[in-house]
Protein backbone atom coordinates (compact mmCIF):
# COMPACT_ATOMS: atom_id res chain seq x y z
CA UNK A 1 0.00 0.00 0.00
CA UNK A 2 1.43 2.94 -1.12
CA UNK A 3 1.14 6.83 0.66
CA UNK A 4 -1.48 9.38 -0.22
CA UNK A 5 -1.91 12.14 -2.02
CA UNK A 6 -0.01 11.05 -5.24
CA UNK A 7 0.50 12.18 -8.51
CA UNK A 8 -1.34 10.62 -11.17
CA UNK A 9 -1.04 11.19 -14.94
CA UNK A 10 -3.95 11.10 -17.23
CA UNK A 11 -2.87 10.92 -21.43
CA UNK A 12 -5.60 12.39 -23.62
CA UNK A 13 -6.98 14.54 -20.58
CA UNK A 14 -8.71 16.70 -23.57
CA UNK A 15 -10.92 13.98 -24.35
CA UNK A 16 -14.63 13.40 -22.54
CA UNK A 17 -13.16 10.35 -20.34
CA UNK A 18 -9.78 12.19 -19.50
CA UNK A 19 -11.54 15.52 -18.39
CA UNK A 20 -14.49 13.64 -16.09
CA UNK A 21 -11.37 11.55 -14.59
CA UNK A 22 -9.22 14.80 -14.08
CA UNK A 23 -12.06 17.04 -12.79
CA UNK A 24 -13.02 13.99 -10.11
CA UNK A 25 -10.00 13.58 -9.14
CA UNK A 26 -9.32 17.48 -8.02
CA UNK A 27 -12.80 17.19 -6.94
CA UNK A 28 -12.45 14.46 -4.65
CA UNK A 29 -9.22 13.70 -3.54
CA UNK A 30 -5.78 15.02 -2.73
CA UNK A 31 -3.60 13.61 -5.93
CA UNK A 32 -1.92 16.30 -8.33
CA UNK A 33 -2.82 15.65 -11.81
CA UNK A 34 -0.61 15.59 -14.99
CA UNK A 35 -2.67 15.85 -18.15
CA UNK A 36 -0.74 15.31 -21.17
CA UNK A 37 -2.02 16.10 -24.82
CA UNK A 38 -1.34 17.69 -28.13
CA UNK A 39 -4.00 20.29 -28.06
CA UNK A 40 -3.41 22.35 -24.77
CA UNK A 41 -5.85 24.74 -26.00
CA UNK A 42 -8.66 22.20 -25.60
CA UNK A 43 -8.43 21.30 -21.86
CA UNK A 44 -11.48 22.03 -19.62
CA UNK A 45 -10.87 25.87 -18.17
CA UNK A 46 -12.32 24.46 -14.59
CA UNK A 47 -8.82 21.56 -14.97
CA UNK A 48 -6.38 25.10 -15.88
CA UNK A 49 -7.87 26.75 -12.87
CA UNK A 50 -6.37 24.89 -10.47
CA UNK A 51 -2.78 25.03 -11.30
CA UNK A 52 -1.30 24.00 -7.86
CA UNK A 53 -2.90 20.51 -8.45
CA UNK A 54 -3.24 20.25 -12.37
CA UNK A 55 -0.31 20.93 -14.54
CA UNK A 56 -0.51 20.47 -17.97
CA UNK A 57 1.61 18.65 -20.40
CA UNK A 58 1.89 19.07 -24.49
CA UNK A 59 3.34 16.99 -26.58
CA UNK A 60 3.12 14.44 -29.16
CA UNK A 61 1.55 10.78 -28.02
CA UNK A 62 4.46 9.06 -30.26
CA UNK A 63 7.04 11.30 -28.65
CA UNK A 64 8.63 8.90 -25.23
CA UNK A 65 10.16 12.38 -24.01
CA UNK A 66 7.63 14.59 -23.78
CA UNK A 67 5.55 11.13 -22.17
CA UNK A 68 8.79 11.54 -19.68
CA UNK A 69 8.40 14.85 -18.98
CA UNK A 70 4.43 14.29 -18.67
CA UNK A 71 5.05 11.33 -16.16
CA UNK A 72 7.59 12.11 -14.04
CA UNK A 73 6.70 11.79 -10.25
CA UNK A 74 3.31 10.22 -11.01
CA UNK A 75 2.71 6.73 -9.15
CA UNK A 76 -0.12 5.85 -12.28
CA UNK A 77 -0.77 6.61 -15.58
CA UNK A 78 -4.06 6.36 -17.19
CA UNK A 79 -4.39 6.32 -20.85
CA UNK A 80 -7.53 7.85 -22.11
CA UNK A 81 -6.91 8.04 -25.84
CA UNK A 82 -9.51 7.36 -28.54
CA UNK A 83 -9.97 7.45 -31.90
CA UNK A 84 -6.84 6.53 -33.07
CA UNK A 85 -6.45 4.16 -35.68
CA UNK A 86 -5.28 1.03 -34.72
CA UNK A 87 -1.55 1.41 -35.24
CA UNK A 88 -1.61 4.80 -33.80
CA UNK A 89 -3.19 3.45 -30.25
CA UNK A 90 -0.75 0.36 -29.84
CA UNK A 91 2.31 2.92 -30.82
CA UNK A 92 0.85 5.47 -28.57
CA UNK A 93 0.05 2.99 -25.84
CA UNK A 94 3.72 1.38 -25.80
CA UNK A 95 5.26 5.11 -25.83
CA UNK A 96 3.32 5.53 -22.36
CA UNK A 97 4.62 1.99 -21.60
CA UNK A 98 7.94 2.89 -22.24
CA UNK A 99 8.23 6.21 -20.49
CA UNK A 100 6.52 4.73 -17.48
CA UNK A 101 9.23 2.12 -17.32
CA UNK A 102 12.05 4.74 -17.62
CA UNK A 103 10.39 7.17 -14.97
CA UNK A 104 9.45 4.26 -12.45
CA UNK A 105 5.89 4.68 -12.33
CA UNK A 106 4.15 1.58 -10.98
CA UNK A 107 1.22 1.09 -12.96
CA UNK A 108 -0.25 1.74 -16.17
CA UNK A 109 -3.93 1.49 -16.78
CA UNK A 110 -4.87 1.05 -20.77
CA UNK A 111 -7.50 2.82 -22.53
CA UNK A 112 -10.22 -0.39 -22.37
CA UNK A 113 -12.94 1.06 -20.20
CA UNK A 114 -15.24 -1.37 -22.37
CA UNK A 115 -16.52 -5.10 -21.82
CA UNK A 116 -14.79 -7.82 -21.60
CA UNK A 117 -12.26 -8.60 -24.74
CA UNK A 118 -10.39 -11.11 -23.62
CA UNK A 119 -12.47 -14.15 -25.20
CA UNK A 120 -11.12 -12.80 -28.78
CA UNK A 121 -8.22 -13.05 -30.59
CA UNK A 122 -7.41 -10.33 -33.29
CA UNK A 123 -8.72 -9.81 -36.28
CA UNK A 124 -12.40 -11.82 -34.54
CA UNK A 125 -13.77 -7.77 -33.97
CA UNK A 126 -11.62 -5.18 -35.35
CA UNK A 127 -12.67 -2.52 -33.18
CA UNK A 128 -11.36 -4.42 -30.26
CA UNK A 129 -8.08 -5.23 -32.00
CA UNK A 130 -6.02 -2.53 -30.24
CA UNK A 131 -7.13 -3.27 -26.73
CA UNK A 132 -6.13 -7.00 -27.47
CA UNK A 133 -2.58 -6.01 -29.15
CA UNK A 134 -1.85 -3.98 -25.84
CA UNK A 135 -3.22 -6.40 -23.96
CA UNK A 136 -1.07 -8.74 -24.79
CA UNK A 137 2.19 -6.60 -25.04
CA UNK A 138 1.83 -5.70 -21.10
CA UNK A 139 0.98 -9.22 -20.32
CA UNK A 140 3.59 -10.70 -22.31
CA UNK A 141 6.44 -7.94 -21.29
CA UNK A 142 5.63 -7.98 -17.76
CA UNK A 143 5.95 -11.99 -18.05
CA UNK A 144 9.00 -11.95 -19.32
CA UNK A 145 10.41 -8.95 -17.12
CA UNK A 146 10.86 -6.49 -20.00
CA UNK A 147 8.00 -4.28 -19.29
CA UNK A 148 8.18 -3.36 -15.46
CA UNK A 149 5.11 -1.27 -15.16
CA UNK A 150 1.95 -3.34 -14.20
CA UNK A 151 -0.94 -3.32 -16.40
CA UNK A 152 -4.62 -2.30 -15.15
CA UNK A 153 -7.20 -2.53 -17.01
CA UNK A 154 -10.53 -1.04 -16.09
CA UNK A 155 -13.54 -2.88 -17.60
CA UNK A 156 -16.62 -1.01 -17.15
CA UNK A 157 -19.14 -2.23 -20.01
CA UNK A 158 -20.85 -0.19 -22.30
CA UNK A 159 -20.80 3.64 -22.33
CA UNK A 160 -24.81 4.72 -21.94
CA UNK A 161 -24.25 7.35 -24.07
CA UNK A 162 -22.64 5.69 -26.59
CA UNK A 163 -25.50 2.95 -26.93
CA UNK A 164 -28.73 4.87 -26.62
CA UNK A 165 -26.85 7.99 -28.22
CA UNK A 166 -25.36 5.97 -31.67
CA UNK A 167 -26.13 2.30 -31.78
CA UNK A 168 -29.78 1.53 -30.41
CA UNK A 169 -32.01 3.55 -32.43
CA UNK A 170 -35.58 3.64 -30.63
CA UNK A 171 -37.33 4.43 -34.12
CA UNK A 172 -35.80 1.23 -35.63
CA UNK A 173 -34.29 -0.72 -32.38
CA UNK A 174 -33.02 -3.75 -33.85
CA UNK A 175 -31.72 -6.97 -31.49
CA UNK A 176 -29.89 -10.00 -32.07
CA UNK A 177 -30.36 -13.20 -30.40
CA UNK A 178 -33.48 -13.56 -27.84
CA UNK A 179 -33.42 -10.38 -25.58
CA UNK A 180 -32.48 -12.29 -22.69
CA UNK A 181 -28.77 -12.11 -23.18
CA UNK A 182 -28.08 -9.56 -20.39
CA UNK A 183 -25.71 -6.37 -20.84
CA UNK A 184 -23.33 -4.44 -18.49
CA UNK A 185 -23.74 -0.76 -18.55
CA UNK A 186 -21.90 2.77 -17.13
CA UNK A 187 -22.19 6.18 -17.88
CA UNK A 188 -19.37 8.15 -18.89
CA UNK A 189 -19.53 9.91 -15.08
CA UNK A 190 -18.75 6.56 -13.56
CA UNK A 191 -16.71 5.42 -15.94
CA UNK A 192 -14.27 8.01 -14.46
CA UNK A 193 -15.19 8.02 -11.44
CA UNK A 194 -14.59 4.20 -11.10
CA UNK A 195 -10.64 5.16 -13.31
CA UNK A 196 -10.38 7.73 -11.11
CA UNK A 197 -10.75 5.53 -7.97
CA UNK A 198 -8.62 2.61 -9.14
CA UNK A 199 -5.35 5.12 -10.37
CA UNK A 200 -5.59 6.67 -6.52
CA UNK A 201 -6.62 3.35 -4.74
CA UNK A 202 -3.69 2.97 -2.05
CA UNK A 203 -3.70 -0.95 -2.92
CA UNK A 204 -2.73 0.00 -6.00
CA UNK A 205 -4.80 -3.04 -7.62
CA UNK A 206 -3.72 -4.33 -10.77
CA UNK A 207 -5.06 -6.64 -13.93
CA UNK A 208 -8.48 -7.01 -14.62
CA UNK A 209 -10.97 -4.61 -12.53
CA UNK A 210 -14.26 -5.08 -13.22
CA UNK A 211 -16.84 -2.17 -12.90
CA UNK A 212 -20.65 -1.60 -13.82
CA UNK A 213 -23.47 0.66 -12.96
CA UNK A 214 -26.20 -1.89 -14.41
CA UNK A 215 -27.40 -5.41 -16.11
CA UNK A 216 -29.76 -5.03 -18.79
CA UNK A 217 -31.50 -6.86 -21.28
CA UNK A 218 -32.75 -5.70 -24.64
CA UNK A 219 -36.12 -6.83 -23.46
CA UNK A 220 -35.81 -5.11 -20.46
CA UNK A 221 -35.25 -2.21 -22.39
CA UNK A 222 -37.63 -2.45 -24.51
CA UNK A 223 -39.91 -1.98 -21.43
CA UNK A 224 -38.24 1.09 -19.85
CA UNK A 225 -38.63 2.48 -22.91
CA UNK A 226 -42.43 1.90 -23.29
CA UNK A 227 -43.18 2.29 -19.71
CA UNK A 228 -41.14 5.78 -19.49
CA UNK A 229 -41.43 7.02 -22.88
CA UNK A 230 -44.19 5.57 -25.12
CA UNK A 231 -47.66 4.32 -24.26
CA UNK A 232 -46.65 1.93 -21.35
CA UNK A 233 -46.46 -1.10 -23.54
CA UNK A 234 -43.12 -2.57 -24.76
CA UNK A 235 -41.18 -0.92 -27.47
CA UNK A 236 -41.49 -3.18 -30.19
CA UNK A 237 -38.01 -4.98 -31.41
CA UNK A 238 -36.80 -6.02 -34.81
CA UNK A 239 -34.99 -8.90 -34.51
CA UNK A 240 -31.89 -9.30 -36.91
CA UNK A 241 -31.06 -13.06 -35.87
CA UNK A 242 -29.66 -15.55 -33.87
CA UNK A 243 -26.04 -14.69 -32.16
CA UNK A 244 -24.91 -17.57 -34.04
CA UNK A 245 -25.90 -15.75 -37.09
CA UNK A 246 -24.98 -12.57 -35.76
CA UNK A 247 -21.45 -14.49 -35.13
CA UNK A 248 -21.53 -15.89 -38.83
CA UNK A 249 -21.71 -12.10 -40.14
CA UNK A 250 -18.97 -10.99 -38.30
CA UNK A 251 -16.58 -13.83 -39.28
CA UNK A 252 -17.81 -13.63 -43.02
CA UNK A 253 -16.85 -9.30 -42.47
CA UNK A 254 -13.07 -10.62 -41.31
CA UNK A 255 -12.50 -12.50 -45.09
CA UNK A 256 -13.46 -9.00 -46.93
CA UNK A 257 -11.49 -6.07 -47.31
CA UNK A 258 -14.36 -3.67 -46.94
CA UNK A 259 -13.37 -1.43 -43.79
CA UNK A 260 -14.71 -2.43 -40.63
CA UNK A 261 -16.31 1.25 -40.44
CA UNK A 262 -18.92 0.52 -42.52
CA UNK A 263 -20.13 -2.30 -40.51
CA UNK A 264 -19.64 -0.82 -37.34
CA UNK A 265 -23.48 -1.12 -36.42
CA UNK A 266 -23.58 -4.81 -36.71
CA UNK A 267 -19.71 -5.08 -35.50
CA UNK A 268 -21.28 -3.43 -32.02
CA UNK A 269 -24.68 -4.68 -31.13
CA UNK A 270 -22.27 -8.40 -31.87
CA UNK A 271 -20.03 -7.47 -28.98
CA UNK A 272 -22.51 -5.34 -26.77
CA UNK A 273 -25.14 -8.67 -27.00
CA UNK A 274 -22.66 -11.35 -26.85
CA UNK A 275 -22.74 -13.31 -23.27
CA UNK A 276 -19.01 -14.21 -23.17
CA UNK A 277 -17.78 -10.37 -23.70
CA UNK A 278 -20.19 -9.63 -20.20
CA UNK A 279 -18.16 -8.73 -16.91
CA UNK A 280 -20.31 -11.63 -15.47
CA UNK A 281 -21.24 -11.69 -11.75
CA UNK A 282 -17.36 -11.16 -10.12
CA UNK A 283 -17.57 -7.68 -10.14
CA UNK A 284 -15.37 -5.29 -8.59
CA UNK A 285 -17.82 -2.71 -7.23
CA UNK A 286 -17.82 -3.72 -3.37
CA UNK A 287 -14.53 -1.93 -3.67
CA UNK A 288 -15.40 1.26 -4.29
CA UNK A 289 -19.37 1.83 -2.15
CA UNK A 290 -20.46 5.60 -3.19
CA UNK A 291 -20.19 5.88 -6.16
CA UNK A 292 -23.43 6.90 -7.94
CA UNK A 293 -24.40 4.65 -10.65
CA UNK A 294 -26.78 5.72 -13.49
CA UNK A 295 -29.74 3.75 -13.77
CA UNK A 296 -31.95 1.88 -16.66
CA UNK A 297 -34.90 4.06 -15.48
CA UNK A 298 -32.45 7.24 -15.37
CA UNK A 299 -30.58 6.59 -18.74
CA UNK A 300 -33.47 5.94 -20.77
CA UNK A 301 -34.98 9.35 -19.10
CA UNK A 302 -31.44 10.96 -19.51
CA UNK A 303 -30.85 9.48 -23.38
CA UNK A 304 -33.79 7.66 -25.14
CA UNK A 305 -35.06 10.49 -27.99
CA UNK A 306 -38.06 9.15 -28.44
N1 LIG B 1 -17.47 1.31 -23.49
C1 LIG B 1 -17.93 2.27 -24.28
O1 LIG B 1 -19.11 2.24 -24.68
C2 LIG B 1 -17.05 3.42 -24.65
C3 LIG B 1 -17.57 4.49 -25.39
C4 LIG B 1 -16.74 5.57 -25.68
C5 LIG B 1 -15.40 5.54 -25.26
N2 LIG B 1 -14.94 4.47 -24.57
C6 LIG B 1 -13.53 4.42 -24.12
O2 LIG B 1 -13.26 5.56 -23.31
C7 LIG B 1 -11.91 5.99 -23.53
C8 LIG B 1 -11.88 7.47 -23.86
O3 LIG B 1 -12.86 7.78 -24.82
P1 LIG B 1 -13.46 9.27 -25.00
O4 LIG B 1 -14.85 9.11 -25.50
O5 LIG B 1 -13.18 10.08 -23.80
O6 LIG B 1 -12.58 9.80 -26.20
P2 LIG B 1 -12.53 11.26 -26.83
O7 LIG B 1 -13.44 12.20 -26.13
O8 LIG B 1 -12.66 11.10 -28.31
O9 LIG B 1 -11.03 11.70 -26.49
C9 LIG B 1 -9.96 11.06 -27.13
C10 LIG B 1 -8.63 11.60 -26.63
O10 LIG B 1 -7.59 11.01 -27.44
C11 LIG B 1 -6.79 12.06 -27.95
N3 LIG B 1 -6.23 11.75 -29.27
C12 LIG B 1 -6.86 11.25 -30.35
N4 LIG B 1 -6.00 11.18 -31.39
C13 LIG B 1 -4.81 11.65 -30.92
C14 LIG B 1 -3.53 11.81 -31.52
N5 LIG B 1 -3.29 11.47 -32.79
N6 LIG B 1 -2.53 12.30 -30.76
C15 LIG B 1 -2.76 12.64 -29.46
N7 LIG B 1 -3.95 12.51 -28.83
C16 LIG B 1 -4.96 12.03 -29.57
C17 LIG B 1 -7.72 13.26 -28.08
O11 LIG B 1 -6.96 14.43 -28.20
P3 LIG B 1 -7.55 15.71 -29.02
O12 LIG B 1 -8.55 16.34 -28.07
O13 LIG B 1 -6.36 16.55 -29.26
O14 LIG B 1 -8.19 15.18 -30.26
C18 LIG B 1 -8.50 13.13 -26.77
O15 LIG B 1 -7.74 13.64 -25.70
C19 LIG B 1 -11.34 5.07 -24.61
O16 LIG B 1 -10.67 4.03 -23.96
C20 LIG B 1 -12.56 4.49 -25.29
O17 LIG B 1 -12.34 3.20 -25.82
C21 LIG B 1 -15.73 3.42 -24.25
Amino acid sequence: MRATPTCIAIAGVTGKLGTLIASYLLDTTEATVHGFCRSPEKIEKSLTDRPSRFKVFSGSALSVEDAQKAITGCSTVICAYNRMDFQLMVNSSKVLIEACDAEGVGRFIASDFTLDFRALHRGDLPPMDAHIAVWEYLRQGNENGTIQVKAVHVLVGIFVEAFFGVFFNPKEPKYWGTGNETIDFVSYKSAAEYAARVANDPDEPTGFVKLVDFKATMNEIATAIGRIKGDGSPLPLLHQGSMSEAKEQVRALAGTDTPWHQHISLLSMYYFQTPEFQLGDDLDNHRYPGVKKISLDDAVKEFVNY
